[in-house]
């Protein structure tokens, strides 16, 4: 499993399978098939996805740890960024086809609708995570600072449930499923935190031993 996890196939072969998505929201256009609201296909297949990559992402650390996989780590910029490249595609959706690149529009709606509101604000948290996620990046910010911009992603991802939470009518359940799922995350990664202060407390609080004297 660690080789696999290791080969620079796997990577590639991620790689081309997040595009699936986007190939299943191009297909039915090119295939000729009828969609009764095509606007609305596509906003909602788009956000469906940045929304799960989101959740893959912030997923990569807790299984790593879960299950002795320290390899899995190898994809977690990959994720996301197709999580960043999902949104960017769901906010052009909305731009173009929706408000035909109208800025008073836009801006109206950010304004005034909640849920467009908190989605906006999701979708500019990640701009710079995008940005900041190359090695050159990590270099510049310092790792400490580089992780703590990073947990951006936890309240993008809480911000887009609840985007998605405010626009459904009555079906409820598929935004309370995901809410669980990154509540969970977010509780594994506070408990991980919680137990690493212990246990540095810890190793501080035992008697330091003397170093030995090497003139005696
Ligand atoms: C990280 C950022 C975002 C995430 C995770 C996200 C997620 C979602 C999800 C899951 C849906 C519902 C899909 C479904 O019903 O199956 C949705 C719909 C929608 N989102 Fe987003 N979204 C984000 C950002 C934005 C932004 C920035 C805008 C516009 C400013 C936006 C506008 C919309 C609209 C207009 C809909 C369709 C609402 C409807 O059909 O009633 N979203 N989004």
């Amino acid at each position: 499993m660690h080789k696999f996890l290791a080969s620079s196939w796997t990577k590639a072969c991620l790689f081309l399978l997040c595009l699936g998505p986007l190939a299943a929201i191009i297909w039915p256009f090119v295939g000729g098939h009828t969609i009764p609201n095509p606007l609305e296909f596509i906003q909602h297949a788009t956000g469906d996805w940045t929304l799960r990559f989101l959740v893959f992402t912030l997923a990569v650390t807790p299984l790593r740890q879960l299950l002795r996989l320290p390899e899995l780590i190898r994809f977690r910029r990959m994720l996301g960024l197709y999580a960043f490249f999902y949104a960017c595609l769901h906010f052009t959706t909305y731009l173009w086809f929706d408000k035909l690149f109208d800025v008073r529009e836009i801006w109206k709606d950010v304004y005034k609708r909640p849920f467009i509101t908190v989605g906006f604000l999701a979708f500019t948290l990640l701009i710079p995570l995008a940005i900041t996620s190359t090695a050159g990046w990590i270099r510049r910010l310092g790792g400490r600072r580089w992780r703590i911009l990073h947990r951006a992603m936890y309240i993008s991802a809480i911000c887009g449930v609840i985007h998605y939470y405010w626009q459904v009518k009555s079906a409820v359940i598929r935004p309370l499923l995901y809410a669980a799922l990154v509540g969970l995350l977010l509780a594994w990664r506070a408990a991980d935190w919680l137990l690493r202060r212990r246990r540095t407390a810890l190793a501080n609080a035992l008697p330091q031993r003397a170093p030995i004297d090497a003139s005696r």
